[in-house]
């Protein structure tokens, strides 16, 4: 057997309140791509971020090439050779990408080495397929540059223990294929490359080994060969997952919102929505593919009439709703299931009563002057914290210290219970675990089984195959195509979303 690069025994770590790892055991080669696969809180990146010496366990040790270590910072790592990219790149916008590379790496003379690094860069921008100039500022970079970057700068300081903390999460799926490819040739070049995930898919696609953790401690480390994804599911939530809630065949309606050339632009005063056509019908799902910031945020506002279009046209059913308010948006069915929870969704500091509550008060026969209906609200709140189960601590509990994933479920169980026409849905289950993704999608699917209108929003492709009836492509605040999920894949969707290729459709 290969000795290890790195051996991580009984790895113990406590923060206030939380066991982050529980005597855990990880062990990575040289030559492998090994996935670090657990569910949201599973302590991945505090398993990562000791190994790269931000933090201190509380018990355990850590060899590397055979060798008992103590990383106690960042340095000490780096010296030992682990780079890590981390899920918010650490990059100085107003520099250089060499200057970015170089920062931090060494005391000698910055400028004088800038020349040379560049040079550096280069090579080993071409040897691993990385591209990206060398001088190009950090602010002129799309994310995926940016993220090379980040991994530049680990093989610059000569590590060969690369560590990448959902690095996929901001991708498109081209440059997912491109990410591994770079991977797969450092794993060649003997070094060991870990990467974080909660991604199935993508760990049965791109990894040798596979580590997963659950609640702290690890469940197994198995071969990609030895196992599949209903295992991996199992491993890592601790049941079997519900059968896959394959969509029931519904026949969708007329559309229930249609979008005529509509155009609008974004904070800045720059154009966000080029003439975007499309359309949701009842009973369909129609999902918006698209990296995010090509428009999606605008055409969620849009549509609930948080923000103003500067041309086209917006349909309720029949009712053109053009620049009418939020609140004329509700009143013609609008749902909405916002992006940001806690801001937009929900007001934090305020229990859960008072959050339902928000909505309700425009519903004039559960409210006819509402002081007086505290206890139907209590009542109702109850009901809907029961049905969805919202788990928190009590109903006037301020909802700022529910989980994301209760705090999802509070929002559907408000803007379900309305009984909206149309559900607009922006990354739903951005930031929820398996588990509470699972009671997401179940209620949305039934949603639609109700004949409801559901725009998706999603920058999970996985998500949008498994849900959506039709597949809609924003690339640059333009719709790319309109496509029944049967009849494309991946592949295309990826394409569209790098903006690649176009589809002509008709309207409707
Ligand atoms: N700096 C911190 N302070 C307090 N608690 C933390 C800190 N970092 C992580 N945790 C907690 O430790 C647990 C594991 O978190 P994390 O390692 O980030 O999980 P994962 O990366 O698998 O999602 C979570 O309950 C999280 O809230
Ligand atoms: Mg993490």
């Amino acid at each position: 057997m290969t000795a290890a690069l790195v051996t991580m025994t009984q790895i113990t770590k406590k923060f206030p309140g939380v066991t982050a790892n529980d005597r855990v055991d990880f062990q990575a080669l040289p030559g492998e791509i090994h996935a670090l696969l657990g569910e949201n809180g599973a302590g991945k990146s505090t398993l990562m971020n000791i190994l790269t010496g931000l933090y201190r366990p509380d018990g355990g040790e850590i060899h590397i090439r055979g060798r008992r270590v103590r990383l106690n910072s960042p340095r000490e790592a780096m010296e030992a050779g682990v780079g890590m990219v981390h899920q918010h790149f650490r990059l100085v916008h107003p520099f250089s990408v060499a200057e970015n590379v170089i920062l931090g790496s060494r005391r000698e003379g910055f400028w004088l080495r800038r020349k040379a690094a560049e040079q550096k860069i280069a090579g080993l921008s071409r040897s691993y397929g990385l591209e990206v100039d060398p001088r190009a500022k950090v602010w002129q970079l799309s994310v995926g540059e940016q993220q090379r970057v980040e991994i530049i700068k680990m093989l610059y300081r000569g590590a060969d223990i690369l560590i990448l903390d959902e690095p996929t999460a901001v991708l498109t799926p081209q440059e997912v294929k491109d990410l591994f490819a770079t991977l797969r040739r450092m794993a060649e070049g003997g070094k060991a490359v870990i990467f974080i995930t909660h991604k199935l898919q993508e760990v049965m696609e791109y990894a040798d080994r596979i580590t997963v953790l659950r609640g702290g401690r690890t469940v197994a480390t198995v071969k990609k060969g030895e196992t599949g994804i209903r295992e991996l599911a199992r491993l890592m939530v601790g049941r079997d997952l519900a059968a896959d809630q394959a969509r029931t065949p519904v026949n969708p309606g007329p559309p229930i919102l249609r979008l005529e050339g509509v155009s609008a632009v974004n904070d800045k005063g720059l154009p966000a929505l080029v003439e975007v056509t499309l359309s949701v019908r009842e009973g369909e799902i129609l999902g918006i593919a698209g990296v995010a910031g090509n428009g999606q945020r605008e055409l969620a506002e849009v549509v609930t009439g948080l923000r103003p279009t500067t041309a086209g046209k917006v349909f309720i059913g029949d009712a053109d709703i053009t620049n009418r308010s939020p609140r004329r948006m509700i009143e013609a069915g609008v749902g909405h299931i916002p992006e940001d929870r806690m801001g937009t969704g929900l007001v934090p500091n305020l229990g859960a009563v008072d959050n339902t509550m928000l909505k309700a008060y425009r519903d004039r026969s559960a409210c006819p002057g509402w002081l007086l209906n505290q206890k139907d609200l209590r009542e109702r709140t109850r009901q809907l914290v029961g049905g969805f189960e919202v788990k928190t601590a009590g109903l006037d509990t301020p909802v700022k210290l529910m989980s994301g994933g209760n705090l999802q479920r509070l929002l559907l169980a408000r803007e379900i219970s309305a009984d909206p026409r149309l559900i607009v849905a922006v990354y739903p289950i951005r930031g929820l675990d398996v588990g509470a993704t699972e009671v997401v999608h179940r209620l949305l699917l039934t949603q639609r089984e109700k004949g409801k209108g559901v725009l998706l929003i999603s920058e999970d492709l996985e998500e949008i195959f498994k849900l959506a009836d039709r597949v809609a492509v924003l690339y640059e605040g333009r719709v790319m195509g309109v496509l029944p999920v049967e009849a494309t894949g991946v592949e295309e969707v990826g394409l569209m979303m790098a903006g690649a290729k176009r589809i002509e459709v008709a309207a409707g």
